[in-house]
């Protein structure tokens, strides 16, 4: 007797094992430097989009929150909105691997919330910016089991990298091309991971297809430089023209707008730009299929998770600008993310509005870490049901702070000298490139709203004007808005939902980001900008606090941006005036609800 139960639980014991401890999935997360959408960059990567997009779902409404390297990256691996993580520049003393370890964010990051989930973690390429030869071990990068970064004044050197590997001096890999050494280091890496039961997280950055930096005196923004093995590719390629390409008129705010046209000379230049950008990223192309067919041969595609992204956009000629990005045009913020992996849907194309804030929370739902509630963002739907009905809201917080730096050698945007890393190096960037932004897209509308440091706004209709050369809110289109209507309701009521919301995701935390109009309705069943569109909302829109900014300061100074707070409707006040109007109320069915 006493055997056959012993048997038994045996069994049991095996067949548990067996069933619910499924290994946690692995996750590939490769994250490429400047990568547009909008300039069809993707069409350029065929073996991306074998592997992965077609294997995958693409998200074609994916945003990056700071359009500029160093802070969209703490942004995706804290899963902070700068405006709480306060890494947003690119150098000290308000941006750059110092500050990011000054924040306290080494500690508490998805490299060290995964390593707690019992996975090895991997990273190799760019981490962030002012990461150096001289600090790269002062202190040490926190949470991964490995890791091959690259290091400035050398990380946008094509043949010229110098990296450290798991914190020990650099070595420089001077004459080989900087994506392939990454690319070879990541295969390494992974097949390092495969060697061990747990599972593993992969994180690769290679910098294609960012511009060639040289930190010489004046700093020195070149093509990218691609392997010579595509050298001969996209020859008859030219950047799409579209109505903002280069326009005859002028659009955006004042220090786009003093931009002149671009000659000839200097359109041929770009256009060559964008090829060599295109050459560079074949590179990263080829690691793509390299990774995957690894994945395969070791049997562990099947369970582990592939995503695909970059830092932010990127624009060439757009609205007459040098190559660059830091600007809220969709060039700069709309960016190519595709994830494959377990149940995620193959060839499908997903309109979920999604930003970079969302991809920690989205691995950590992955890997079972209740750590995503707390953050600023929200797992990213992934599977067919997710998808299905997906639980993701209709706004993305935009931010930026500090310089729009021209990039190229015909790039002068600006008279203000900066600093970079190296012996005294400089730039001549616009200064006045501070500004909070919501994008905001719905069934019934795609818009952008844009207050700048300097009091300029900005307002798109993106569904009528994609290009993004219409700012109804600029004097020039006064006609245009004089007619504009959403849901029957007039510009100015739409204009004041817009501000009120951008209040709160100015400054949201946590679950707030999520779900804003909760902050401004905090009992009713406002979800979404129609619902506040109802004209018995008007006056508590009209009087609410403006976004704003009392000076152009380079870093997230709060006494510099305006008022704070927003006023939330009370449902228990008819006409908006919290606290000051008459109070209207019948009780209903043993509740205390309101006739309105
Ligand atoms: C990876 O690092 C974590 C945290 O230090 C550690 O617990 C784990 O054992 C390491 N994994 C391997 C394979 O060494
Ligand atoms: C075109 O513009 C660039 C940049 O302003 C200038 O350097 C160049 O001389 C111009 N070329 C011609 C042919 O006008
Ligand atoms: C800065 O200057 C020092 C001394 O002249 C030199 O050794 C170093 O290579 C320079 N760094 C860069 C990034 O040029
Ligand atoms: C920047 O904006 C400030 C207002 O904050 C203005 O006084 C200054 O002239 C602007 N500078 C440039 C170069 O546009
Ligand atoms: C962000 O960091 C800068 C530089 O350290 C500091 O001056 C500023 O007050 C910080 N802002 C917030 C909101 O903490």
């Amino acid at each position: 007797m006493k055997s056959i139960l012993i048997l038994l639980t045996g069994l049991c014991a095996a067949a548990a094992s067996s069933s619910s401890v499924k290994q946690k999935p692995n996750i590939v997360f490769i994250l490429t430097d400047d990568q547009d959408w909008h300039m069809q960059s993707l069409d350029y990567m065929p073996l991306l989009q074998k592997h992965v997009i077609d294997k995958g779902t693409l998200f074609d409404k994916h945003y990056c929150t700071v359009s500029i390297c160093c802070p969209s990256r703490v942004n995706l691996w804290t899963g902070l909105a700068a405006h709480n993580n306060n890494v947003t520049d690119l150098n000290p003393p308000y941006g750059g691997y110092p500050k990011f370890v000054w924040e306290g964010h080494n500690q508490n990051w998805l490299p060290t919330y995964l390593q707690e989930q019992g996975y090895n973690t991997y990273y190799t390429g760019k981490l962030f910016n002012a990461h150096t030869i001289d600090n790269y071990d002062d202190p040490p990068v926190n949470g991964f089991n490995g890791s091959d970064f690259l290091l400035d004044p050398y990380t946008y050197e094509y043949y010229r990298s110098r990296m450290t590997r798991n914190g020990a001096p650099p070595i420089s890999y001077e004459g080989q091309y900087s994506p392939d050494v990454v690319a070879e280091k990541a295969l390494g890496f992974l097949h390092e991971a495969t060697l061990h039961d747990q599972p593993f997280f992969l994180g690769i950055a290679p910098i294609a297809p960012h511009s060639n930096v040289r930190f010489v005196d004046p700093i020195e923004f070149g093509t990218a430089a691609y392997a010579k093995r595509h050298a001969h590719l996209f020859q008859d390629y030219k950047i799409p023209r579209t109505a903002n390409f280069n326009p005859d008129v002028p659009s955006g705010v004042s220090w786009v707008r003093d931009l002149p046209k671009l000659n000839d000379t200097v359109i041929e230049y770009h256009d060559e730009f964008q090829r060599s950008r295109l050459r560079s990223l074949q590179a990263v192309d080829e690691m793509v299929e390299s990774l995957v067919q690894t994945l395969e041969v070791k049997g562990l595609l099947d369970n582990t998770y592939v995503f695909y992204t970059t830092d932010n956009g990127y624009h060439i000629s757009q609205h007459r600008l040098p190559p660059g990005k830091e600007c809220p045009f969709e060039t700069d913020i709309h960016i190519p993310l595709a994830v494959r992996g377990p149940d995620v849907p193959a060839g499908h194309v997903a309109g979920v509005v999604s930003s970079h804030t969302d991809l920690t929370p989205t691995m950590l739902k992955l890997a079972g870490h209740d750590r995503y509630k707390t953050l600023d963002g929200f797992p990213i739907p992934l599977t067919e049901g997710e998808l299905a009905s997906p639980e993701s809201g209709e706004h993305v917080n935009v931010e930026f702070w500090g310089r729009a730096i021209p990039e190229g050698k015909y790039g002068k945007i600006g008279d203000d000298s900066f600093p970079a890393v190296g012996n005294g190096t400089a730039g001549i960037a616009a200064r006045n490139n501070t500004y909070k932004a919501l994008r905001l897209i719905g069934s019934h509308y795609n818009l952008l709203y844009t207050v700048w440091c300097t009091g300029e706004r900005e307002f798109y209709d993106v569904t009528h004007d994609p290009d993004q050369v219409q700012n109804l809110l600029h004097q020039d289109h006064a006609a245009l808005r004089s007619e504009y209507q959403l849901y029957g309701r007039s510009f100015e009521h739409v204009v004041n939902r817009l501000d009120a919301l951008l209040m709160v995701t100015k400054s949201c935390k946590a679950q707030e980001c999520h779900e804003p109009w909760q902050t401004l309705h905090p009992k009713s069943s406002v979800k979404v900008l129609s619902d506040a569109l109802r004209p018995k909302y008007d006056d508590f829109y009209t009087n609410q606090p403006k976004v704003s900014f009392s000076s152009c300061v380079l870093g997230h100074i709060i006494s510099e941006e305006g008022p704070q707070d927003v006023n939330a409707w009370n449902d228990f006040v008819i006409d908006g005036y919290p606290g000051t109007a008459r109070q209207q109320r019948f009780q209903w069915s043993g509740h205390w609800s309101w006739w309105t």
